[in-house]
């Protein structure tokens, strides 16, 4: 062994009986270098020890597959995984989605019966809608209900300045999927498709996503490849095709955000009154299950900490991330709490509650009277 190569020992000796990891893997990862021309095999099996060593190595082993495949220079997982098996929440979706998500989970439990029969289970997913509104989510749930562990593919270390290596690091990742029963989550799918708009890329990019098409027409029976993205207008219609199933996730309606609003307002923390919460459902649009679920939990916080009345606390939350793009936001909210707490409430509390003058809120109440009168 070359000289430049055994200095090294002894610092690694003395930092590992001092339980020194960091200096430890910085030694070893100069001996990769040094070694990798010479003796590959070697310094391919050091890397190895070092891209398993800590979180994802226990995981992997417990969920039986082989520790993920690594970016040859940076030794960074290509992949993510997760065992979602104790996964807690629970997803809200519109019926349209249920029925659609539920006929797939059928299908691929008794995919079995399909297969002896001929018949190919469904095996590609394409989840597409705005931000927030649950596809990593529903991937979780799905790997939950199908008790098969999600392979994310992390675009970050995988989508490499160097494009020659985005191919080599995606058929690594691609292979690696395909190893054992899995579902492979090519989460942010836009960003590789969005990046063939790039001239100097189109090449490498274009047999990149060739790579993928083809990898998806014949992905095995035994694992899933779920794609998800916010912007379904940048794929191209020859991906499009290639998944079996399509799932739009559009933002929820009102029926679906009270089902949010209630899964977030947890009842045995807060005691807030359902016909508030409708209210709430009906009024403000626009919002993602993420966005409630964030103003909830401040909600929550706050109701904790100040002892608040939890329908003020959501009112001032609202306000403060949501009024200015809520049309009438503050006309609303003086006649619904006017019209709650009636004399209960005074309209110098209206007006601080809303961040609003106490004249204001005397004009928002008569536009009222005068309206139904
Ligand atoms: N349909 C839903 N039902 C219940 N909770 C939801 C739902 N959608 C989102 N959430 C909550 O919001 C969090 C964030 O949602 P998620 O990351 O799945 O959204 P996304 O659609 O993947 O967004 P992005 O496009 O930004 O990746 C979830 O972990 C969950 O707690
Ligand atoms: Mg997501």
């Amino acid at each position: 062994m070359k000289e430049s190569v055994l200095k090294h020992l002894p610092n690694i000796v003395r930092a590992s009986l001092e339980g020194d990891k960091r200096t430890v893997e910085l030694a070893v990862m100069t001996i990769i270098r040094k070694i990798k021309k010479e003796n590959p095999s070697l310094s391919d099996e050091l890397a190895g020890i070092l891209s398993t060593y800590g979180a994802g190595a226990p995981l992997t082993r417990s969920l039986g597959i082989d520790p993920p495949p690594t970016d040859k220079e940076s030794y960074l997982s290509l992949v993510k995984i997760s065992d979602n098996s104790d996964l807690g929440d629970k997803i809200v979706l519109s019926e349209g989605t249920s029925i659609i998500v539920d006929r797939f989970l059928k299908e691929r439990e008794v995919m079995g019966k399909l297969i002896s029969n001929g018949i190919k289970p469904p095996n590609s997913l394409l989840l597409y809608g705005p931000p927030g509104v649950g596809k990593t989510f529903l991937a979780k749930v799905i790997s939950k209900q199908l008790n098969l562990p999600l392979i994310t593919l992390d675009l970050a270390s995988t989508v490499s300045s160097y494009l020659g290596k985005t191919g080599q690091n995606l058929k690594k990742v691609l292979e690696y999927a395909k190893s054992s029963p899995s579902i492979l989550f090519l989460d942010e799918f836009d960003a590789i498709a969005k990046r063939r708009d790039d001239p100097t890329d189109l090449g490498e990019l274009k047999r990149i996503v060739n790579v993928l098409l083809k990898e998806l027409e014949d992905w095995p029976n035994n694992s899933i490849v779920i794609a998800a993205t916010n912007h379904p207008e940048f794929l191209d219609k020859a991906i499009w095709r290639r998944f079996d199933i399509k799932i739009e996730m559009p933002l929820p309606d009102a029926t679906v955000r009270l089902k949010v609003w209630i899964e977030n307002m947890d009842k045995d923390i807060v005691d807030i009154p359902i016909d508030f919460l409708e209210f709430i459902s009906q009024s403000i649009e626009g919002v993602s299950p993420a966005d409630i679920k964030q103003i909830s939990e401040k909600v929550l916080r706050e109701v904790i900490v100040d002892d608040t009345d939890p329908r003020f606390a959501l009112i001032r939350v609202l306000r403060e991330s949501y009024s200015l793009s809520i049309p009438n936001f503050n006309k609303t909210m003086v006649k619904k709490l006017k019209s709650i707490f009636g004399k209960k409430i005074t309209q110098a509390q209206i007006a601080e509650l809303l961040g609003l003058s106490v004249s204001t809120v005397n004009h928002h109440l008569k536009s009222e009277s005068k309206l139904q009168n």
